[in-house]
């Protein structure tokens, strides 16, 4: 038998004349894991498209087990068992969790569905994964994290061969993220090979036996993990750019700062339960805990999303009630959701509107008409500030690639400037280059007096960036590390295990 699996030869592809994978070679050993890494726009997601016939190639060719194959869309790479688990992820909000793993593979009693099957079968294939939802829950009541772990269910639901997994982890926190890595690892031993792109570089050396690195839809090299350093990878993946460290630098922190804002005994639904904490004018603050602790329940609230129980908040030393977005947008707060997709973009528009839409009041000329040049303006600007590789401000949203999308949602924001800016998981799907860049924009922006509370799985991005940190468990304040403490990454983690 050949000792690939899959061969995929001088693949080429343009789309509107923009060519964005160029004559590029990708070879899979059987049982093997093989990295994909690259910068935003690479060509990553684009090259294990046309693997699974969602995007057509323009030329080469791609062999599976020696032969040639030609899919036209998913369903023919399904059925040599080909999966995906898609960076965009492709679970149904209406539907459950069953309905989702068993999507267009019923499993049928005579004329009917299956109904109990499918609801044991999903039952012992959650157990499995050690993913703890109830398969009647709808995937819309579930964070990201979870719908991305349902997403992995899915592809798992039925015999793989070869399984590519698109950015499986960007919402996922280090404990979840090693279960993932047991269930990567069974996999191979019962000798399915996996494509695994991130943009986690410590990720991409513990679970590969090959990485290949792509840079601007070129291959630039492939070779075996063990001879690889992150340093290296990173050198491949962005050439010769300058870049900055992904470290903790002292800020010049304002002279006697006030509070910005103080949470007092926060209760939100039945999730958060008396949480206190603060932030100074300055200040940036890290909210850490595992999936389900509560971190993205509490900034939700704070923006208006969630109905706050009880609990007193002040702004500036003022009472503030926030009982929806509007009360939050005038207190000057702003949310850059995790869901970005979901929440924080029209896909359908172009950036410069999406830009547009975050932006009115500053760019409105009068009650009718706007100022096309200052739009074009901060649009360029947010081009240039986060690199943000698009054709130009008037490319549809839809067409740029995961983590770019991610970028635009983030200017966005910035540019508004709020007092107080709350960021859900700001690098997830970033590449490292442009990880270093929204960090600094960060910390520049807290230089001048502003407050910011972060939330983020990565615990070396909290490292970076925070002056404390609040670990919830279980949707309870747990501790409170001070920059000290944080230095340590073991106190953090353990912090965070409760
Ligand atoms: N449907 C599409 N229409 C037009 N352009 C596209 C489309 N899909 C991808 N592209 C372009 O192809 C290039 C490669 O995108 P791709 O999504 O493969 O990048 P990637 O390496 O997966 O990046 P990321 O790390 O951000 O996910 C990008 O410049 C993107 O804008
Ligand atoms: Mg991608």
């Amino acid at each position: 038998m050949n000792e690939f699996v899959l061969q995929m030869k001088n693949i080429v592809k343009s789309f509107y004349g923009n060519n964005v994978l160029k004559n590029v070679n990708f070879n899979l050993e059987r049982g093997h894991v093989h990295a994909i890494v690259g910068g935003n726009g690479a060509g990553k997601s684009t090259l294990m498209k046309i693997l699974t016939g969602v995007y057509k190639k323009d030329s080469g060719e791609i062999l599976v087990d020696g032969k040639k194959v030609e899919f036209s869309g998913y369903s023919g790479a399904t059925s040599v068992g080909i999966r995906m688990i898609f960076q965009e992820l492709s679970v149904v909000p209406t539907l459950t969790v069953v309905e989702n793993i068993y999507l267009n593979h019923e499993e049928r009693k005579g004329f009917f569905n299956d109904d109990k099957g499918m609801r044991e079968g999903a039952k012992k294939l959650l157990a499995r994964l050690g993913i703890d939802v109830p398969v009647n829950e709808k995937i819309a009541n579930l964070s990201v994290g979870y719908c991305q772990l349902i997403e992995i269910a899915k592809a798992l639901s039925e015999k793989v061969k070869i399984l590519v997994m698109d950015e499986p982890t960007s919402s996922l926190s280090d404990t979840e993220v090693t279960r993932l890595f047991n269930i990567v690892r069974t996999l191979k031993s019962e000798g399915v090979s996996i494509v695994y792109i991130s943009h986690r570089m410590n990720e991409i050396l513990e679970i590969s036996d090959e990485v290949t690195v792509l840079r601007d839809g070129e291959h630039i090299i492939t070779d075996e993990a063990k001879n690889l350093t992150i340093a290296g990878i990173i050198n491949h993946m962005l050439g010769d750019t300058e870049r900055n460290a992904f470290e903790y630098h002292e800020r010049r922190k304002i002279q006697n700062p006030g509070v910005m804002i103080d949470v007092n005994e926060l209760c939100v639904d039945n999730l958060i339960t008396d949480v206190s904490f603060h932030v100074n004018e300055g200040e940036i603050v890290g909210l850490a805990g595992l999936m389900g602790s509560g971190r993205t329940e509490i900034l939700e609230s704070l923006f208006g999303i969630r109905k706050i129980r009880k609990g007193k908040i002040t702004i500036q030393g003022k009472p503030v009630e926030i009982k929806n977005t509007h009360n939050a947008i005038r207190s000057g707060i702003a949310l850059v959701p995790e869901d970005r997709r979901r929440e924080g973009l029209v896909l359908i528009h172009t950036l410069k509107n999406n830009l547009l839409l975050a932006l009115f009041d500053k760019v409105k000329k009068s009650r009718l008409f706007i100022d096309s040049a200052k739009i074009k303006k901060i649009s360029e600007e947010s081009i240039a500030d986060l690199n943000i590789k698009t054709g130009s401000i008037d490319t549809l949203i839809s067409n740029l690639s995961g983590g770019n999308q991610q970028k635009v949602v983030i200017a966005k924001w910035l540019k508004n400037d709020p007092k107080l800016l709350l960021l859900d998981e700001p690098t997830a799907g970033i590449d490292i280059g442009a990880k270093g860049e929204i960090i600094k924009i960060i910390e520049n922006y807290a230089v001048s007096g502003k407050s910011v509370i972060v939330v983020s799985s990565e615990i070396s991005e909290l490292v970076a960036m925070c002056d404390r940190i609040v670990v919830l468990v279980n949707g309870k304040k747990a501790k409170e590390l001070t920059r000290n403490e944080i230095n340590n990454q073991g106190v953090i983690q353990h912090a965070i295990q409760g």
